[in-house]
């Protein structure tokens, strides 16, 4: 791992990621947690301050030591049981199946390199009535727009840690087999290649196709 990596990108991370507006989505989607959680891509801990009293206990997954550092002390801040799980989604998490109440992924799905992997981790570990609570920068509705994330995506995954502007979000958690019951979408203040957001909570779809499949004569 080289020095901008492990040095910089980090404290880097955590200056970009704590802002007002990102403040203002974190209170509106993360006090929707409860029960057991699991985070992806856990950070610098900035969710942590979010999570309402109806939570048990966060699992805090992410790769990168230099953030779960910084994470570990914000978590001494919060009356809250955080277990820290240095590792990638993509990985099998050390928690059985079906034994999550809520996942919250923010700002996260754009850097794994394989998200469809990670998604099957979540809806490996997700309860059937669980619920995945997405906050996500990701591919813009304007050709235009889209076309400058096709262009700078390949630079800006070097300095970025791996930072996709291009991936269709609401697409990749369809597809992992999830129905999205709620999602908002807009740009944010800031470049319109970087900062079109897609929020939204999403359940395992598997039990409402069964049923739609069930309904139809
Ligand atoms: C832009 S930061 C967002 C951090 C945090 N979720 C937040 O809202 O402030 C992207 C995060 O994704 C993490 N990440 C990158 N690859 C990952 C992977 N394969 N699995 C899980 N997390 C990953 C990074 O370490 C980093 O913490």
């Amino acid at each position: 791992m080289g020095f901008y990596t492990k040095h910089i990108l980090p404290r880097f991370i955590d200056l970009a990621m704590r802002n007002r507006e990102t403040a203002r989505l974190r209170a509106a989607w993360v006090p929707q947690a409860y029960g057991d959680v699991l985070e992806i891509g856990l950070g610098s801990g900035l969710n942590l301050p979010f999570y309402s009293s109806q939570v048990r206990r966060v699992y805090g997954l992410d790769p990168s030591t230099e953030l779960l550092q910084i994470a570990r002390k914000r978590a001494l801040d919060v009356p809250l049981e955080v277990e820290f799980l240095p590792q990638s989604a993509e990985d099998p998490a050390p928690l059985a199946d079906r034994s999550v109440d809520t996942v919250v992924m923010t700002w996260t799905l754009c850097s794994i390199a394989d998200a469809s992997k990670a998604l099957q981790q979540i809806i490996r570990v997700l309860k059937p009535d669980g619920r995945l609570i997405f906050l996500e920068h990701g591919r813009a509705p304007d050709a235009g727009v889209a076309a400058w994330q096709d262009r700078l995506t390949p630079a800006w995954k070097r300095i970025g840690g791996g930072c996709h502007l291009n991936r269709k979000i609401d697409e990749l958690i369809e597809a992992a087999g999830f129905r999205i019951g709620e999602l908002r979408t807009c740009y944010l203040s800031g470049p319109r290649p970087m900062t079109y957001t897609y929020q939204g909570v999403a359940q395992r779809g598997v039990a409402l196709v069964a049923a739609r499949t069930r309904a139809v004569p």
